[in-house]
């Protein structure tokens, strides 16, 4: 047991997935105690949940406890949702908890959790209404939003760097 604020990191089925370590290792520098979950498709091949665990020194939480189990962590301080994908934001904000991780954002919000998102969803799913009215949504709920990130190349063919550290920017005093 430690101290420290504890940040939620939420992880969804995003291709970026795979860089998330970068996002633990800025945020335990900046003196966060982190636990991840991940929704049961990011769960599955994702990111390398092995490594995660190791980094956090936690499991990774992805689906629900039993009942009469303990909380496996400590109520949050914070929680970063990156990458967030169309999926997941769609449903957090019709409150559809079908996940772990949406019945988790969807608390978080009640609570007055500081809750910052980097999307992760290409323009062609960013132009659907629903998309864009989850959005707005949440944002009248207080949660903060990254900049749109689609993932997809640019004109020279490379992409653009996801940006883990600016889910920590969003965050209040970050
Ligand atoms: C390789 C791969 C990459 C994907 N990348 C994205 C993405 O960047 N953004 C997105 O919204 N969905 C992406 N998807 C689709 C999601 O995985 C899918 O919608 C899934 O239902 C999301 O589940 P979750 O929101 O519970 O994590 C990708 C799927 C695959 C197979």
């Amino acid at each position: 047991m430690t101290d420290k604020p504890f940040l939620y990191v939420v992880v969804c089925a995003a291709g970026v997935a795979e860089g998330v370590s970068k996002l633990i290792t800025a945020a335990q520098e900046r003196d966060w105690e982190v636990g991840v979950l991940a929704t049961p498709t990011a769960m599955n091949g994702f990111f390398d949940a092995a490594a995660v665990e190791t980094q956090t020194g936690r499991p990774i939480r992805s689906a629900w406890r039993r009942p009469g189990d303990p909380r496996p962590f400590p109520a949050p301080d914070a929680v970063v949702v990156a990458p967030a994908t169309f999926n997941t934001v769609n449903k957090w904000a019709a409150g559809i908890a079908d996940t772990l991780a949406v019945g988790t954002l969807c608390e978080a919000c009640g609570l007055g959790v500081p809750i910052a998102v980097l999307p992760c969803v290409s323009g062609a799913l960013a132009a659907h209404s629903a998309y864009q009215d989850a959005v707005a949504r949440l944002r009248g709920m207080g949660v903060r939003f990254g900049d749109p990130y689609a993932g997809e190349a640019e004109g020279d063919g490379g992409r653009r760097e996801f940006g883990w550290e600016r889910a920590l920017d969003l965050l209040p005093g970050g």
